[in-house]
């Protein structure tokens, strides 16, 4: 079976999807993550992430071992990964890693913007998992500030309003809930009520 989650910033897909990687024994692809990878080579050698040709080359050198780098997480390589990900080339270049992951047997989770609309479409379980925009930037301060970076509120809530307005306008894949996702609002959940939720939506989908 495969698990897309998709939804905008700190709204809990992470959280979300690594429990329920766990719980179904299937393996978990943070997308996020390997368009922050590209973006991340680009800060790394100086170069621009509105350049195009070098982000299409950074994204076919990206693997699976890069990933997990916390470097990945800085607010620096969110706002380039903002951009490098508007860029229609880099997006087809990482779509058949996407696919070659989620079609792989078992099963697979994979979050990220658009799991659900344009590289799993025929997934058995959709989740659009949101959150109102001032929790999701309390929950990224939170974050930020347990790993030691110091978060304004105010400031992550105004980065996350101009992620939302960027990643929802763009022409290739804006972030758009697929007429047949399970929209799971996690403003009033914690962690365990989003997970309860998830699998009670899942049960219904696994034929
Ligand atoms: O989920 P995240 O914060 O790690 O995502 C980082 C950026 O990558 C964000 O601006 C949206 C973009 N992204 C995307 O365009 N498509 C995906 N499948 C996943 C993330």
């Amino acid at each position: 079976m495969i698990i897309a989650i998709d939804g905008p910033a700190a709204a809990g897909k992470g959280t979300l999807a690594r429990r329920l990687a766990a719980h179904f024994g299937y393996p978990h692809l943070d997308t996020g993550a390997l368009y922050r990878a590209v973006a991340r080579r680009l800060l790394d050698a100086g170069q621009e992430p509105t350049d195009e040709a070098a982000a299409v080359a950074a994204a076919h050198s990206v693997g699976a071992a890069e990933l997990g780098d916390p470097r990945l997480r800085d607010e620096a390589v969110g706002r380039a990964t903002s951009v490098v990900s508007a860029l229609p080339a880099v997006r087809a270049t990482l779509l058949d890693f996407q696919r070659r992951f989620a079609h792989t047997p078992p099963g697979a989770v994979l979050d990220g913007r658009d799991i659900g609309t344009v590289v799993c479409p025929d997934a058995e379980a959709k989740l659009f998992v949101t959150a109102g925009a001032e929790e999701r930037a309390r929950r990224r301060a939170k974050e930020l500030r347990e790993r030691g970076v110091p978060a304004i509120d105010a400031r992550v809530l105004q980065d996350i309003k101009e992620r939302d307005a960027r990643d929802s306008s763009r022409d290739t894949a804006p972030l758009t809930q697929a007429a047949d996702a399970y929209v799971l609002d996690t403003t009033q959940l914690d962690p365990d009520a989003a997970f309860e939720a998830a699998l009670a939506y899942i049960a219904t989908r696994d034929t």
